[in-house]
């Protein structure tokens, strides 16, 4: 089946992306959904969902809950239960119930997606931050840092670990070895993992595949609160639907102890949606792929031409994280709304200097991007 990428003009839409800059002359490369319109399938899942006209509370439907299994199944060799899944209105909500049900601190890795920081936040629970390392031109878990930050916890060390995989934002899928010694570090200091999946399906690199956190063996999984939704890789998080896998049956009493009376029930469109694009949605997100891997290309070898300017290579997600410290810039964000570019600013994700570029676009729109990116990038060195 061919499939194409629809890009329909978003502008004056009610898009929080495009709104904005509305009325200005910024392409906007930051919060992160693609410009691309839901697959065809979901389309007509939902149209024949409102033609039926009555839109009263829903159920998750057998049906639904039968598809989840058989994807988690076949996408990464995953046996779930049904009872395992709890269903959520996002992933930011599964944050902070994990933070509230934590019986102690939250330990997360910098730089991340600003959720990871602002849970435990709100649920008042002390966060230890610990940067993950660049090393060889390129991001990884810093272990002795985990350790240490441990160590210097003492009674107080926390319980729980917030972990973004892959990683939102600076776009590695972490590997089975890191992924294991992680799981080590886990048991050893007996925490609770919740890791945020909400990327797994946009694996960039074509050889390599998603390994849920849970999946690494019987201990992972007891201790782990898996959060997936199809919303990033068909491009439908106005949605509103996401779900935790959660096997041990204590963890997920808690989990819904902590949803009580808080969390509502995950709106009927958006489980019609999640249904249709799980089963039938492979070919949509196969061209996708092939999109956003060429963009992913295109937009390292601009930067690697541009001075003062680097990135890594994006593993997986369509957010390519841009080290502009070398620009000297006091405010980038604004440097580069000034000449037409509406980045993410790193500071929400505990990097000040670094930017966030949204590359989920037509290949046409990247290109200008890239043009206004050099045309900006070389002002400064004029100047
Ligand atoms: C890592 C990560 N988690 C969660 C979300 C948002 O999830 P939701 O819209 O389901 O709350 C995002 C969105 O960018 C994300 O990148």
């Amino acid at each position: 089946m061919r499939v194409t990428l629809e890009t329909p003009d978003r502008r004056g839409s009610d898009s929080l992306k495009w709104g904005k800059y509305a009325g200005q002359e910024v392409l906007p490369l930051w919060v992160a959904d693609m410009d691309f319109a839901a697959p065809p399938c979901v389309i007509a899942a939902l149209q024949r969902r409102l033609a039926h006209g009555v839109l009263g509370y829903g159920v998750v439907s057998k049906s639904l809950e039968e598809t989840v299994v058989r994807y988690l199944q076949d996408a990464y060799g995953w046996a779930v239960r049904a009872e395992w899944l709890v269903w959520l209105p996002g992933l930011v909500t599964g944050l902070n119930v994990v933070c509230r049900m934590s019986e102690g601190g939250v330990l997360t890795q910098t730089p991340v997606y600003p959720p990871f920081l602002s849970a435990p936040v709100h649920s008042a629970r002390a966060l230890t931050r610990v940067p993950l390392a660049f090393r060889n031109n390129g991001w990884q878990m810093d272990f002795p840092a985990l350790e240490a930050a441990m160590r210097a916890a003492g009674g107080n060390a926390p319980k729980t670990l917030l972990l973004c995989h892959p990683h939102n934002p600076v776009g590695r899928a972490w590997t089975r070895e890191e992924l294991a010694t992680l799981a080590d570090f886990s048991v050893r200091h007996d925490l609770l993992v919740c890791s945020d999946e909400i990327h797994c399906d946009l694996l960039l690199e074509e050889k390599r595949s998603h390994l849920p956190f849970a999946r690494l063996s019987e201990e992972t999984e007891r201790r782990s609160v898996t959060l997936m939704a199809p919303s990033k890789t068909f491009n439908i998080p106005g949605l509103g639907c996401a779900f935790a896998v959660i096997p041990d049956a204590a963890l997920r009493r808690r989990f819904m102890g902590a949803m009580a009376g808080i969390v509502p029930h995950v709106n009927v469109l958006g489980l019609v949606a999640c249904e249709a694009a799980l089963k039938e949605g492979g070919a949509w997100r196969e061209t996708l792929l092939s999109v956003l891997r060429q963009n992913r290309d295109r937009l390292e070898t601009a930067v690697a031409a541009l001075p003062g300017v680097s990135m890594t290579r994006v593993e997986a997600t369509y957010l390519a994280w841009l080290d502009v410290r070398a620009l000297g810039l006091a405010h980038p964000v604004r440097y580069f709304e000034e000449h037409g570019l509406g980045f993410s600013d790193g500071a929400e994700f505990d990097a000040p200097g670094w930017l966030r570029c949204n590359f989920g676009c037509a290949p046409e729109m990247l290109e200008n991007a890239i043009s206004r990116f050099a045309r900006a990038v070389k002002m400064l060195r004029a100047a």
